[in-house]
């Protein structure tokens, strides 16, 4: 697919366990995930501990979500029996290697990190920057090298972190003079890779309350499409609309197959003519008939499956980390047995 010796790629990413997950990640990664593990070895972590770098105070909503991730990853067709499911904290591998890749960047690098910068605004610690928080890239640059991993699927927004993480491997590689690091390339899901909120603004995301959940029900679905921000200028059906920056049209982009049929849909809304609720009642048709039988598979989802994949995830997710650390250490010369 992205190189001819796929034998040798491992495609390895993250979710931050902050509540269920939503159609932003779907569209953004989980889709595209489902279709590399057929093809790959893939590994998908839960980061609890990038996750614990802001919201340190209120760890159980991170504990408490782990077990929803699982049953979303598990409902979109996830198969632990081909992709290793583990959880960031239960490698400590990886706090290791994080240390020995703290030498290897700049502070001023990482403040000048975009997607830290986004996030920084998004949240509370304006002027109180934590050191954790400051250098989770640093540790996300620990979770793809641990596992060797040249594929990562990722949203558009994780682009400044891969960029980091190489920039980490080939320092280390150049300082330690080893090839036992691999950078790693993102691989971003076609043309949707950032879902915009159901209020318009920014990305989906659950923090902003702005996202559709896999797991809402078909009557909260609907309700959201409804409250969906269109074209405040739209009044009458007979005006003209806007398509660009209208949200009922960026989902029907993302989630519509038909395309022919959208663009007939758009030139009809930008003549005039054509209501929101006409739009609004095709999306809902659409993310209905997705989203149904995936909720249907997550209510099916048992404990048991999930302990299941977790505990076989986390054991051969540590096996491999741990051969990296030896050569990691190796590299550096730290051999003291
Ligand atoms: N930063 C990612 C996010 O916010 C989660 C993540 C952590 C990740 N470690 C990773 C993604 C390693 C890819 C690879 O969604």
């Amino acid at each position: 697919m992205m190189n001819s010796n796929n034998s040798k790629q491992i495609v390895l990413t993250g979710d931050r366990p902050t509540g269920h997950l939503h159609l932003g990640h779907y569209v953004g990664s989980l889709k595209n995930r489902v279709e590399l593990q057929e093809e790959y070895p893939c590994l998908i972590m839960i980061a609890d501990t990038q996750a614990l770098s802001d919201h340190f105070d209120n760890p159980r909503k991170i504990t408490d979500s782990i077990g929803e991730v699982c049953r979303d990853y598990l409902a979109v067709g996830i198969d632990p029996s081909k992709s290793t499911v583990f959880i960031q904290s239960m490698i400590p591998e990886l706090f290791e290697l994080t240390s020995y890749y703290m030498n290897l960047i700049s502070v001023a690098r990482l403040e000048r990190n975009p997607t830290v910068k986004t996030e920084l605004q998004q949240k509370s610690f304006a002027d109180a920057i934590t050191a954790g928080f400051l250098c989770y890239p640093v540790s996300q640059a620990a979770d793809i090298t641990a596992f060797k991993a040249s594929l990562v699927p990722v949203g558009e927004d994780q682009l400044p972190l891969i960029e980091i993480s190489n920039e980490i491997v080939r320092r280390f590689n150049r300082v330690y003079n080893t090839e036992v690091l691999v950078e790693s390339k993102a691989i971003l899901s076609g043309k949707c890779n950032r879902l915009v909120g159901i209020d318009g603004k920014a990305k989906a995301c659950k923090s902003l309350g702005n996202a559709i959940f896999l797991s809402d029900s078909s009557e909260v679905i609907k309700q959201k499409i409804n409250d969906m921000y269109t074209d405040p200028t739209h009044l009458k059906v007979s005006d003209p609309g806007n398509v660009e920056g209208n949200v009922v049209f960026a989902y029907l982009d993302a989630f519509f197959e038909d395309k022919d049929e959208l663009e007939k849909l758009k030139t009809r809304y930008k003549k005039g003519g054509l209501g929101d609720s006409v739009v609004k009642s095709l999306l809902n048709d659409t993310l209905q008939a997705l989203l149904t039988p995936i909720r249907e598979k997550r209510e099916a989802v048992t404990k048991e499956e999930v302990g299941d994949m977790l505990s076989d995830g986390c054991k051969k997710a540590g096996g491999i980390a741990k051969q990296t650390l030896i050569e990691v250490r190796d590299s550096i010369g730290l051999r003291y047995n």
